[in-house]
Order: C-alpha cells, then structure tokens, then sequence
C-alpha cells in the first residue's frame, strides 16, 4: 500500500498521537470530565496565540470565523479597508458585502505582499474606515503580509480596527497578537494545528469587545456575546465539537513542546529549503519577495499543464500537492509546510515535483532541487542540536 502523503496548505497530516486522543471515548461537554481538558487548551491556545485575552473555540472551518469577525466587530453601512491579493482576500471583501459594510478594496498583484503605502492611502481617501482587514498569510498565492505595519497604519485612527486572517499563519509565523495590538484575529484547525478541519479561533482585543457590543448586524451561530459569556468558564453556548477539542488538547502539547521559537523556525526551514529546491530547478516563485512559511507557490513552467503535474504528482509519486486556485488555477503549484511534516517529507515532495517534471517533459537536472534543500536541512538539523 503506497504511503497518503499530504502536503497541501490545508488539510494537513495528522500525528498518530492526535488521531488516537480523537478516537477515545467520548465525553459530555457539560460533565466535569471535559471542563479541565477546555481549561488546558483555552490556556495553550492563547500561548500560541501570544495573547492574554480569551481565544473562542467555534464549531467551523475557518470561514466561520472570519465571519464572525465581520458580523460581531462591524455594522451595516460602515466601511472597511480591504487587501485583495488572493482568493482569501476576496473573501474578506465579500464577507463585508454580505453583512452591509461597504468595502474599500486595496487590490494588490497576486503574488506580492500589500505595501504599507497602498494602505496609509486607501485610509486618507476614507479616513472614516472603521477597520482593516487584511490575511496574514495568504494561502491562495503564498504571500506573508507586513501586518505588524499595517496595524500601526490602522491604528493611527483611535477606533479603528485590524482584522487579522490568520488561518494559515498563526503557529507558523511569529505573531505576538497583544505586542503587534491585533484587534481580531482568526485561524482554522485544518493548518498548523495538527488537526482535520473543523474548529476555528477567534481572539478579541478590548478594543474589538467594544465593538462587540456597539454591532448592529444580525447574527445568532455565531453571536460572540454568547462564547464571550461562557468559554472562560470552560463551556460553550452550543454543542462544541468533543471529539476535534480531544485532538486539539494533544496538538498544542506537541505544537509547544519545544517552544513557540521552535515551531516558528521549522515552518520557516521547510519553506526556505522548498524555496531554495525549486530555484534550483529552474522554476520561478510566485511570491519571492514575502514569502509565507504556511506554503511555497511555484510558477508552472512554460509548455507544462499546471493540472496535470498536480496530477501526475499525485497519481504516480503518491504525493498530495495544490494546485492554484481561481485565476490562479493550472498556473501555479503549492507545496505546504504546515501539520505533521519534518524536513525528510519536504525532500519526498521536491524529489516529486522533480521526477513529475522530468516525466512531463521539462529539462530537470534529477537531484538538483533535492541538493539544494538538503544543504538547508543539514544546517537546520544541526543548529536544532
Ligand atoms: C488564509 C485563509 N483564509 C481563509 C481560509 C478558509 O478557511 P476554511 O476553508 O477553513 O473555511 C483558508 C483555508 O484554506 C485560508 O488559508
């Protein structure tokens, strides 16, 4: 039987530990037995999520939350700053729509990272823009965005709000939430949480509980006020998902097993050796400038179907690679960095995109991608001691 090798930004491999803890029997939510496993993740998640505020664990994908976020902080008629430079900045902008905020969309070339400019800009042009919204990672083209910049461009107003996605960011890049003043910031379980998909995170700041309560949009799943009032008394206001809590009890013990600095270094280790590897080959990064550690987005060479090496990798190689989404569809691949990954799946999956290249043509030289990232790894493994 060959091996699943999943190496997409999302879904990701899960650790045996995790599985198994998933697996035991269940518990009630409302017994005792579940109030100190909820007490043990509310205190892990804010670790991670470097803040003292209350991190609200909700039964969604990620998606979810950034609703939540829009529906609780902001209200119809407002208007918002909006980056677009991928398909999750999209769906920033039509989240707004959605709940009646006008967007101001600050539209940035996929592949490369909002400037701090285009933003202090788009906000003298609506000085009365209640908030920003902004991915930190941005999954669809793998950009990381400046959001400790951005929030001191935001901030400049005294009400005004960030809205961090950070679906794909928080656990892999070092965002001190409280230190970088993130109003609301948001991720999903299907990331670096080590997780299958299903819960999503949502962290307030005071200033973003104010706006909490001043909303006016209709909302009832996911009315913050509820989880706001409940889950720091370890309950929730529905039925939570058990058995993803049980999962996520063990994933943030590993995630923090060898510390924050740790997990932010591995991430950023697998991306600089995926980044390294595909130059070698030849191919071009679609976000060179500021990349994420969540994924590396690769440009499909010219004379190659960017459908068929995702395909192909798949098919022949057993390897679970993304392909682009929306414009970006067949123009890119992407290799992701987050979930039960060491830097030996990382050369798995270049000696893949390698021999795929070869097999569909393309002039590779086999083993140079591989070299490339082996020479990172060796410094990696050997500095981790
Ligand atoms: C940056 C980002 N935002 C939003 C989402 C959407 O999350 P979900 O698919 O869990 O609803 C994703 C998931 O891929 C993501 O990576």
């Amino acid at each position: 039987m060959p091996r699943y090798r999943l190496l997409t930004p999302g879904p990701v491999a899960v650790p045996e530990r995790v599985r198994l803890a998933m697996a035991q029997t269940l518990v009630h939510h409302r017994a005792p037995d579940f109030e100190p496993v909820f007490e043990e993740i509310r205190a892990n998640l804010k670790r991670v999520f470097q803040t003292e505020q209350e991190v609200l664990v909700l039964a969604s994908s990620g998606t979810g939350a950034m609703e939540a976020a829009v529906a609780n902080t902001l209200s119809p008629g407002d208007l918002a700053v909006v980056v677009r430079g991928g398909k999750f900045g999209e769906r920033w902008s039509e989240l707004c729509e959605s709940f009646g905020v006008e967007a101001l969309n600050v539209d940035v070339e996929y592949g490369s990272a909002v400037t701090p400019d285009a933003v202090r800009s788009a906000f003298e042009r609506a000085p009365e823009a209640r908030a920003l919204l902004v991915q930190a990672s941005e999954t669809s083209t793998g950009v990381y965005h400046p959001v400790e910049q951005l929030a001191e461009i935001a901030h400049e107003a005294p009400d005004r709000l960030i809205i961090v996605d950070g679906i794909s960011a928080i656990g892999v890049h070092d965002i001190p939430t409280d230190a970088w003043g993130l109003d609301v910031v948001v991720s999903g379980s299907q990331k670096s949480w080590l997780l299958p998909p299903g819960l999503a995170f949502v962290t307030l700041s005071e200033r973003a509980l104010q706006a909490v309560r001043t909303s006016t949009n209709a909302r009832y799943y996911f009315d913050l006020r509820s989880e706001i009032d409940v889950q720091p008394e370890n309950q929730t206001a529905f039925t939570p998902a058990i058995s993803l809590l049980a999962g996520l009890r063990e994933a943030l013990q590993i995630m923090l097993g060898d510390g924050l600095a740790a997990l932010f270094a591995r991430h950023e280790a697998l991306a600089r050796a995926t980044r390294a590897a595909m130059e070698a080959l030849g191919l071009e990064l679609l976000a060179p400038d500021s990349p994420s550690f969540a994924c590396t987005a690769v440009r499909v060479p010219d004379g190659v179907d960017g459908r068929a090496l995702v395909k192909h990798v798949r098919d022949r190689y057993d390897m679970t690679l993304a392909g682009g989404q929306g414009s970006l569809a067949g123009q890119i691949f992407r290799i992701g960095h987050m979930g039960d990954l060491d830097g030996f799946d990382i050369l798995s999956a270049i000696a893949a995109v390698e021999m795929a290249l070869a097999d569909l043509g393309f002039p590779v030289k086999l083993g140079e991608g591989t070299r490339a990232a082996t020479e990172i790894f060796r410094e990696f493994y050997g500095e981790r001691g």
